[in-house]
């Protein structure tokens, strides 16, 4: 608290501002507030979009030791996601070109892991989640695999594009206001749970995305950039036959091994 008053005390010093600005202020964190359902948390995404989160995010990720950087959760995650088998298509119906992705779950010294949750989720081809589509009950576009005895796990998807965070509350007058645009670069949401590991959420961006550089939630970090390889109609790795071109995405993931519990009473 003391940390925060001087900070807060040194803005007010800094913008001086008149009692209408001041009021300003108060009615933007209570329309915040007033938005914030169980469904929707607009002071989430004000600290997205004010850098906070991603801020947290390196505060609390400091030593990543060789396991995969991580990025935000994002409001569209749904605990729960329907289990699915390797190789299964997880769009539940959602459109886009068709991708292909694949890699292998390893601990930091590139031990494979058996049996690791991984979570997928991401927006279709319009650049939606199947939570914003108001007439849809039914996942799409998410869903929870394991990985096999070599680590590896595989699933059909769709290319995913880039999409605007939700900007008809106080937050998209907050991008307006300060001339920001609402885009998130597109990407595929992952998190991967291992026993004995820490669990890890992150993003794989398509290299080349004109957001890459302006992410509305800032996002984006080099490590997590990833080319999606464009392949020709044929045979895909799982042996399906395409007859159309197919996108392609390969990475693994490394787990950062979990903190051993503190002891209780141990000084
Ligand atoms: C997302 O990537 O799903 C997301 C993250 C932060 C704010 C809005 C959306
Ligand atoms: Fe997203």
């Amino acid at each position: 608290m003391t940390s925060l008053v001087r900070h807060l005390h040194d803005f007010i010093r800094d913008a001086e501002p008149t009692f209408d600005e001041w009021l300003a202020g108060i009615n933007f964190l209570t329309r915040t507030g007033h938005m914030s359902t169980d469904k929707r948390q607009e002071f989430i995404l004000l600290s997205e979009t004010l850098g906070v989160s991603m801020l947290v995010d390196a505060i609390n990720h400091r030593n990543r030791d060789g396991a995969t950087e991580t990025t935000v959760l994002g409001p569209f995650y749904v605990e729960g996601a329907p289990e699915m088998p390797l190789g299964a298509n997880v769009t539940g119906g959602l459109k886009g070109e068709p991708l292909f992705a694949e890699g292998i779950v390893s601990s930091p010294d590139g031990q494979p892991l058996l049996n690791a949750a991984v979570d997928v989720w991401q927006s279709d081809a319009a650049g939606f989640y199947d939570v914003q589509y108001a007439d849809r009950t039914e996942a799409g576009l998410r869903g929870r695999l394991h990985t096999n005895s070599n680590g590896r796990f595989y699933f059909w998807s769709v290319m995913p594009t880039a999409y605007p965070i939700p900007s008809d509350g106080p937050v998209g007058d907050m991008l307006k206001a300060t001339k920001r645009h609402p885009y998130r670069p597109a990407h595929l949401h992952f998190l991967i749970a291992a026993e004995g590991y820490e669990t890890l959420i992150t993003h794989l961006f398509v290299a080349g995305d004109q957001y890459l550089d302006s992410d509305a939630v800032f996002g984006v970090k080099r490590s997590l950039i990833r080319t999606y390889t464009r392949e020709a109609a044929g045979a895909a790795p799982d042996g399906r036959k395409m007859t159309t071109p197919w996108w392609r995405l390969r990475n693994d993931f490394r787990l950062k091994r979990a903190e051993p519990p503190a002891i209780q009473g141990a000084r």
